[in-house]
């Protein structure tokens, strides 16, 4: 089932959305090396909450924390812990708040220090991909169209695709239907609607495309090793395209 929103609901989907973006860019300016996970989940919990807003990643599914905090190979679920980042790591940051009974969800992989030449083109062009599927994302068109616009753009430049994870809708709950698989062929797939919000999301490896789960339950990481980035935003389609709703607020 997929639930079209009106524009009350997209209205209170950007104001979760655009509360993400901005812990974000808070989380964002507190990395550093020395910086440990845990405060960085600390920074997210407590913005969510200054919202007046709830942390929309814990407890769903016993998840333990306010932040996924993916560190070089981890693709995506990483459990904040007593790690302390470190020169040259990438770290990806995925946070969700529910506000007014509505999800944002975005995510975003920020180099901490000085990085490999590598490590910052799989950063850009994973965060490309995701503007290309984006702009993908109008009436009209088919998920399929997203998805092969994420996975040529990344492939084109020698990286893989993650399949084990995919974009979905977003509303009154976190995930809904449909999947936005980051792969596949264009033309094909559900058809894309005025009044569909997604959350968008290519997770793009080094090696690769294949994952694994750690012990943990939750940590996905690469079966390779190699590294990995993930960018999300929260989008609606309406009838002129596409509109990011996990945009900063600059006057918050
Ligand atoms: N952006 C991720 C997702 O949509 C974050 C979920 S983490 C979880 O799946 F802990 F909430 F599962
Ligand atoms: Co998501």
């Amino acid at each position: 089932m997929i639930y079209l929103k009106n524009n009350e609901e997209i209205e209170k989907i950007k104001r979760a959305s655009v509360a993400v973006a901005n812990g974000l860019l808070k989380i964002k300016a507190a990395i550093r090396p020395g910086v440990s996970l845990k405060e960085l989940d600390k920074i997210a919990e407590e913005h969510a909450l200054s919202q007046k807003g709830i942390p929309a990643f814990k407890g769903y599914r016993s998840y333990p924390a306010s932040l996924c905090v993916s560190v070089n190979h981890v693709v995506v679920h990483g459990i904040p812990n007593d790690y302390l980042l470190k020169d040259g790591d990438i770290v990806g940051i995925d946070y969700g708040i529910v506000l007014d009974g509505y999800y944002g969800d975005s995510a975003m992989t920020i180099p901490v220090g000085v990085v490999s030449d590598r490590a910052n083109k799989l950063m850009s062009v994973t965060q490309e991909s995701l503007m290309k599927g984006i702009a993908q994302a109008r009436p009209g068109n088919r998920i399929g169209d997203i998805s092969y616009a994420v996975q040529s753009y990344a492939e084109s430049h020698g990286f893989s695709v993650v399949r084990n994870f995919v974009g979905h809708g977003i509303g009154k709950r976190l995930h809904e239907e449909p999947q936005i698989p980051n792969f596949g062929p264009k033309g094909k797939g559900l058809k894309l609607e005025v009044g569909m919000v997604l959350a968008i999301e290519p997770m793009i490896n080094e090696g690769t495309y294949e994952t694994e789960i750690l012990s943990d339950g939750w940590t996905a990481v690469t079966k390779d090793r190699k590294l990995s980035a993930h960018f999300e935003h929260t989008v609606a389609i309406l009838k002129d395209g596409p509109i990011i709703l996990s945009t900063p607020d600059m006057a918050a």
